[in-house]
């Protein structure tokens, strides 16, 4: 059997984090992912403003929804929304997503940006890996233009070519950066998680601008009704047709 087909064999196998994800109502067993980094890097405080990149299916954002209170706020950004209570969700690509649409949602900068992001694995490692490094430098991008000075950031990695240049890129943006490995990273994965603190104000970018809706058009002048047509060919001065809906 090949490495990729074990691998998927062994994703399918319902281990003890997902039985234990199930009794404890979370939507996937990563979430004891982001809980074991979270013991080391205590950035989910109470009122806390989160970004949670590739929030779907939403076991990340619950655990951070626990962790943040009712003072917190929390703004998610999968290609779909999960169903979970609590967050503002954005149902689009992060590459699609401008950052001044999230500090605008979380109503200022933001003090942590968590990403989880992983592309649909084909089975192709340098593919897969590839693609995985551009969200996740995407993530590096979007977490530079909203966090507050002094944020956290947590990014999901696939090991290969691009993860050192991405580290590197992280170690210039943040004060302190490590890598972890939860115990719930299945042993197969080459996945592991940048964990940085405290952006250095240097490093922040200027957030991209919330698209300004266009302008609706000027209404149409209102034109003739019934009675201004009927007087109109009752004195004999109807110069071009008129329709209205119901002739149409
Ligand atoms: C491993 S899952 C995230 C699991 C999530 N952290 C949780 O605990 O429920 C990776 C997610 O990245 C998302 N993703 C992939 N490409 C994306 C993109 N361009 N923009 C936003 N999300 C993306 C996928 O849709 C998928 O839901």
């Amino acid at each position: 059997m090949s490495g990729w087909k074990k691998r998927q064999n062994s994703y399918r196998k319902p281990d003890h984090f997902t039985k234990m994800a199930k009794s404890e109502g979370y939507m996937a067993r990563s979430v004891y992912k982001l809980e074991a980094i979270e013991e080391r890097a205590h950035m989910l405080r109470g009122g806390a403003k989160v970004v949670d990149l590739g929030c779907f299916p939403g076991s990340w954002s619950q655990l951070a929804l626990e962790r943040i209170g009712p003072k917190g706020r929390l703004v998610g950004v999968d290609l779909k929304a999960p169903e979970v209570i609590g967050a503002h969700w954005i149902p689009r690509s992060i590459y699609e997503v401008q950052s001044g649409e999230l500090i605008e949602a979380l109503g200022g900068l933001a003090d942590v940006v968590l990403s989880d992001m992983a592309p649909n694995t084909t089975g192709t490692r340098d593919g897969d890996h590839y693609a995985q490094a551009d969200l996740a430098r995407r993530a590096l991008e979007v977490a530079r233009m909203v966090l507050r000075p002094g944020g956290g950031f947590i990014c999901k990695i696939f090991e290969g070519e691009e993860a050192s240049g991405l580290q590197a890129a992280a170690n210039l943006a943040f004060k302190r950066v490590k890598r972890m490995r939860p115990d719930a990273v299945r042993k197969e994965s080459r996945e592991w998680f940048l964990v940085c603190w405290d952006l250095k104000s240097s490093a922040q970018l200027v957030p991209e601008a919330v698209p300004v809706a266009p302008e609706e058009p000027p209404a149409p002048a209102p034109g003739p009704t019934r009675q201004d047509r009927s007087e109109a060919e009752e004195s004999g001065k109807r110069r071009a047709p008129v329709f209205d809906v119901d002739e149409w």
